[in-house]
C-alpha cells in the first residue's frame, strides 16, 4: 500500500500556456461529500492525505485559499521542511478580516493577500498586498455578499508579475466554485476520506443554482490507508 508522499511523488504538472497559470484544485471530502466538520476541514483526512497535500504543494509555485478557509482554523500552505523552497502563499479576501499572523503557519514563506481595489481591510505587515479590480459582473459584491475580485485578472497577474506557472488552490468551496464556473481550473485532485460526517457542509463547490454542469476525465486513482486519491482533468466545455 502506498504512503501519502508516494502517491503524487512522480507527478509533473505542465507549465502554464497562455496568460494563466496551470491551475489545480486539491480538496478532501468525506464519503458523504462533506468538506468540514464544525467548520473545520482538518478532522476529515488522515496522515496520508496530509502527506499527499504536501507533495502536491512541492510541485507548484503558489498555493491559494479564500479568506473563509483561513478564518476557519490555523493552517499551513507550505512544506514541512523549512530548507525547501516554499511556494508563495496567497489568501484571497473580499471584505472581512484576514487573520494571517494568527492562523497562517509559515516558515520562510512569502505571503500575498489579494484584495479588491478600495478595500479598507488592514493586512498584517507580514503579507504583501495585491489590489485587484472587482469582478465586472458583480462590482458591488458577488454571491453571498462577497466583494468579488476579478479572478481572471488575478491569475494573469500572478503569472506575469509573480512568475506563478503552476497554482494549487486548496479551497474553500466558494473560491473553487467561482474558478470552475469561469473555466479557470485545469485539474481537480480529490481525496475521499473513509468517514461519514453528515455535517451539512458544502461539497467541494459551494451551491450555485446557475452552475453549468462540468464533465471530468479520471486521470489516476490510488488508495492508501483506506483513502481514495482521485485525479481528474476538466473536460473542455462545449
Ligand atoms: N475539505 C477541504 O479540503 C477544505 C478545504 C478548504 C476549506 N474547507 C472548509 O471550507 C469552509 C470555508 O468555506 P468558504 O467557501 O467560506 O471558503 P473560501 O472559499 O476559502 O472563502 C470564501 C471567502 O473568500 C473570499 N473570496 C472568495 N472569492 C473571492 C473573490 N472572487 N474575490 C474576493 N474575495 C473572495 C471572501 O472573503 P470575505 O469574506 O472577506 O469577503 C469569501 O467570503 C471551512 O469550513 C473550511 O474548513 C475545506
Amino acid at each position: 500500500m502506498a504512503e501519502g508522499k508516494e502517491i503524487y511523488g512522480d507527478l509533473e504538472l505542465p507549465h502554464s500556456s497562455g496568460d494563466f497559470p496551470y491551475v489545480v484544485i486539491n480538496m478532501v471530502s468525506s464519503v458523504d461529500g462533506g468538506t468540514s466538520v464544525s467548520g473545520k476541514a482538518s478532522g476529515i483526512g488522515g496522515r496520508v492525505d496530509r502527506e499527499s497535500m504536501r507533495t502536491l504543494r512541492s510541485k507548484v509555485d503558489a498555493v491559494m485559499i479564500g479568506a473563509g478557509t483561513l478564518r476557519a482554523e490555523r493552517l499551513s500552505l507550505g512544506l514541512d521542511d523549512p530548507a525547501l523552497t516554499q511556494p508563495l502563499a496567497i489568501v484571497l479576501g473580499g471584505q472581512g478580516e484576514l487573520p494571517i499572523e494568527e492562523h497562517l503557519i509559515t516558515t520562510n514563506q512569502k505571503v500575498l493577500a489579494v484584495l479588491p481595489d478600495g478595500a479598507v481591510e488592514q493586512v498584517e505587515r507580514s503579507a504583501e498586498v495585491l489590489y485587484a479590480p472587482r469582478n465586472p459582473e458583480t462590482p458591488g459584491g458577488g454571491p453571498g455578499g462577497i466583494a468579488s475580485v476579478d479572478l481572471q485578472w488575478v491569475l494573469k497577474h500572478l503569472r506575469a508579475d509573480y512568475s506563478v506557472e503552476r497554482l494549487l488552490v486548496e479551497g474553500g468551496p466558494s473560491l473553487n466554485r467561482q474558478l470552475v464556473s469561469q473555466n479557470l481550473v485545469d485539474e481537480l485532485f480529490l481525496t475521499v476520506a473513509p468517514v461519514l460526517v453528515a455535517a451539512g457542509s458544502p461539497s467541494i463547490l459551494s451551491p450555485d443554482p446557475g452552475f453549468t454542469r462540468r464533465d471530468l476525465m479520471l486521470k489516476s486513482a490510488h488508495t492508501a490507508d483506506d483513502h481514495l486519491f482521485l485525479r481528474y482533468h476538466m473536460r473542455a466545455t462545449a
